[in-house]
C-alpha cells in the first residue's frame, strides 16, 4: 500500500504577537521567522517521521526549492512536486501570547492544481493506496473524485473551509479529518458529539476524527466511537499541531495499529509539535513519541 499526499506547501512567515490584531489596530510583532510549511508538507513530514514511505505531490514556484529540499531531507519521496507554479504558496502566521495561531493564506502555487495534473499524478496508484488531501489546493474536488473511482482510500482534512467544499462529494471520502471549527462549519453544530454525529448521519460510511485542540479527539464510524485525552504540554506554538496529528495517526494506521492505539500515538506527537515553534520544524522523530 503506498501513501499519497497531494498537498500544499508554503512557506510560513510567522509573527510572535502581544493578541491577533484587531479591526482598525495596528500592533508591533516582538519577532519574527520563516519556517517551510503547508498542511500538506506538514503531513508528508509527519508520516516520514513516524516512519511511513510517502510520495508527495503539489506544486512550488522559483522561490520555493527549500519546500522541496526540507522533504527530501525528512526521506519524503518528491518526485511529484512540480516547479512549474508561478510563486509559492505563503502563509502568514500570528502567533499570540498563549502560543495559539492565525493564519492568512496566499494559495500561489498551490491553486495552479488541474484535472490532468492530477490523473498524470494518480496514473501509478492504486486501489488500497491512502491519498490524503487538505483543502489548500485547487482541484480537490476532482481529486477526490478521481482517487474514489480507482478505488484509493481517501482522506481528506477539509481546512480552510472554502466555498470548493460544496462541489465535493463527502460520499467519497473514507477518513474525515476536522477540528471543531471546520465541524461547527460542516455540520451547523457546536457540541463535539452532535458535529461527529451529524456528519455521520449524512454520510454513514465515513470515519471522523475531530480534534479538539487541549480537549483531545473523538474518532467515530458507523460501529465504534473512541475518545482519546490530549497529553499535557508547556503551549509555545500550535501551529501544525492537527496536520502532527493526521501524519502519525495515518502512520500507525496504516502500519497495522488498532485506531486506539494510533490515536494515543498521534496525540503524544501533537503535544510535542505545540511545545516547540514553527510548524514542520516542530514536528517530533518517531523515538520522541515512543
Ligand atoms: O497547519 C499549519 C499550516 O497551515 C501552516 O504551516 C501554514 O502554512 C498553513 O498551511
Amino acid at each position: 500500500m503506498k501513501i499519497l499526499n497531494l498537498g500544499s506547501l508554503n512557506i510560513d512567515k510567522v509573527y510572535s504577537v502581544p493578541h491577533f490584531a484587531q479591526p482598525e489596530e495596528t500592533i508591533s510583532s516582538s519577532g519574527f521567522a520563516e519556517f517551510p510549511g503547508g498542511k500538506g508538507l506538514n503531513q508528508s513530514i509527519a508520516l516520514a517521521r513516524a516512519g511511513s514511505q510517502v510520495y508527495h505531490a503539489g506544486k512550488i514556484g522559483p522561490d520555493g526549492l527549500l519546500l522541496k529540499e526540507t522533504l527530501l531531507q525528512a526521506g519524503v519521496n518528491t518526485d511529484l512536486i512540480l516547479q512549474t507554479g508561478s510563486v509559492t504558496g505563503q502563509a502568514i502566521i500570528q502567533v499570540n501570547a498563549s502560543g495559539e495561531n492565525c493564519i492568512i493564506l496566499l494559495g500561489g502555487a498551490n491553486e495552479e492544481i488541474y484535472a490532468s495534473d492530477i490523473d498524470r499524478i494518480l496514473k501509478d496508484f492504486h486501489e488500497g493506496d491512502l491519498l490524503l488531501l487538505q483543502n489548500e489546493l485547487s482541484c480537490t474536488d476532482y481529486a477526490i473524485q478521481a482517487g474514489h473511482a480507482k478505488g484509493i482510500i481517501i482522506a481528506f482534512n477539509p481546512s480552510p473551509i472554502k466555498d470548493n467544499l460544496k462541489k465535493i462529494n463527502f460520499a467519497y471520502i473514507d477518513y474525515l479529518m476536522l477540528n471543531e471549527v471546520e465541524g461547527e462549519s460542516l455540520s451547523g453544530e457546536t457540541d463535539p458529539d452532535t458535529i461527529t454525529q451529524h456528519l455521520l448521519r449524512s454520510y454513514p460510511n465515513l470515519k471522523i476524527v475531530l480534534t479538539l485542540g487541549k480537549k483531545g479527539v473523538i474518532y467515530l464510524d458507523a460501529v465504534s466511537r473512541y475518545y482519546q485525552d490530549a497529553f499535557k504540554a508547556n503551549v509555545v506554538d500550535t501551529t501544525a499541531a492537527g496536520d502532527t496529528f493526521t501524519g502519525y495517526f495515518f502512520s500507525r494506521l496504516f502500519n497495522g495499529e488498532e485506531i486506539p492505539a494510533a490515536l494515543e500515538a498521534a496525540a503524544k506527537a501533537a503535544a510535542i509539535t505545540v511545545s516547540r515553534k514553527g510548524a514542520s520544524s516542530s514536528i517530533p522523530r518517531a523515538h520522541e513519541v515512543l
